[in-house]
């Protein structure tokens, strides 16, 4: 089974209608609306993984990546509600796990998952742009999963993790490519544009802010190996009604209803889920199946 889901019809296809502007949330609407529970974060994780493909899942393109010995210290940044953790920490069972988030309801849970367990856990509630609670040379590996995209201060976070990563650690910070799952913005797109929507609709994902296509540069001010490993998925599914969770909870309708807007009604997001949601009946009666595909992966620097 191939795990290189890109064909140039979609790489064509994300040319003409991913736009290069891109929304953007500060870290308090992430801490006071999207986690402010972890029902955003449990659909995400629910479907990534009931839906995939590929036979290695995202943990384990992690595992590889993390090369852990059983023994270091991790420090995860925007540890959300531990699902990561609770995968590695097995894998961690003669060292330490240090979880940090915004956002306390989620937080919680991670703490609550992970409660009891062999390895020590710590967790603290702070922003991954302020780790001044934490010493210098304190970590073997450091993780900031799909969370970047919200952290006020970049160059101060990249700055932080170099001060408390010890010589020979790991950063790993991973993040998508704005094309990725570029079939749910095309019919998203398609929805917005039969509803004659307003144009500031039309954006990428916010991790266009630092997406695998544009990190580099920014992370080798700070460590000296900056190399990307990309990791591709397709999801795959012949109900529309999980995709449709998954679209509307879990990505708030491509950001659409992210943030309270006076233009867009109960009504609006009603009729934009029956346009998403006839598109993607037919592709299922046409193909079987209607397919997400998924273009990430992670930095790795030293
Ligand atoms: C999409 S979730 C990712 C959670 C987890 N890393 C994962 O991949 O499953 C983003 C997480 O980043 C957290 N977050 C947002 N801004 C943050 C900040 N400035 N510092 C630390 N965490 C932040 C959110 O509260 C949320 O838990």
């Amino acid at each position: 089974m191939t795990t290189d889901f890109r064909t140039p019809a979609l790489d064509a296809l994300a040319q003409e209608i991913i736009p290069d502007d891109h929304f953007e949330f500060s870290a308090a609407t992430a801490r006071d609306r999207f986690f402010a529970d972890t029902r955003m974060l449990d659909v995400k994780q629910w479907v990534h993984n009931a839906f995939r493909t590929n036979p290695t899942s995202m943990l384990g393109h992690m595992l590889g990546n993390l090369a852990l010995t059983g023994s270091e210290d991790l420090l995860d940044l925007g540890c959300g509600n531990g699902f990561i953790l609770e995968h590695l920490r097995p894998h961690l069972a003669e060292g330490s796990i240090t979880g940090l988030d915004v956002a306390p309801a989620v937080l919680a849970a991670a703490a609550k998952r992970l409660h009891g367990t062999a390895t020590p856990c710590t967790w603290i509630e702070g922003s991954a742009d302020d780790l001044s609670m934490l010493g210098a040379d304190t970590f073997d590996r450091v993780m900031a999963n799909y969370m970047i995209h919200y952290v006020p201060d970049l160059n101060r976070c990249f700055a932080e993790v170099r001060r408390v990563l010890r010589p020979g650690g790991i950063f790993q910070l991973t993040t998508d490519r704005t094309d990725s799952m570029l079939e749910m913005y095309q019919v998203h797109f398609t929805a917005l544009k039969e509803m004659g929507a307003p144009q500031d609709l039309f954006k990428a994902t916010p991790k266009g802010r630092l997406s695998l296509a544009n990190g580099t540069p920014q992370l080798q001010q700070h460590f000296e190996h900056v190399e990307v490993v990309t990791w591709q998925d397709q999801l795959r599914f012949t109900d529309p009604e999980p995709f449709l969770t998954f679209y509307t909870v879990g990505h708030n309708h491509c950001c659409a209803s992210s943030e309270p807007d006076e233009r867009l009604s109960e009504d609006f997001f009603r009729e934009l889920r029956e346009h998403v949601r006839t598109q993607v009946t037919e592709a299922i009666a046409a193909n079987g199946y209607f397919a997400v595909t998924k273009y990430t992966g992670s930095f790795l620097c030293r």
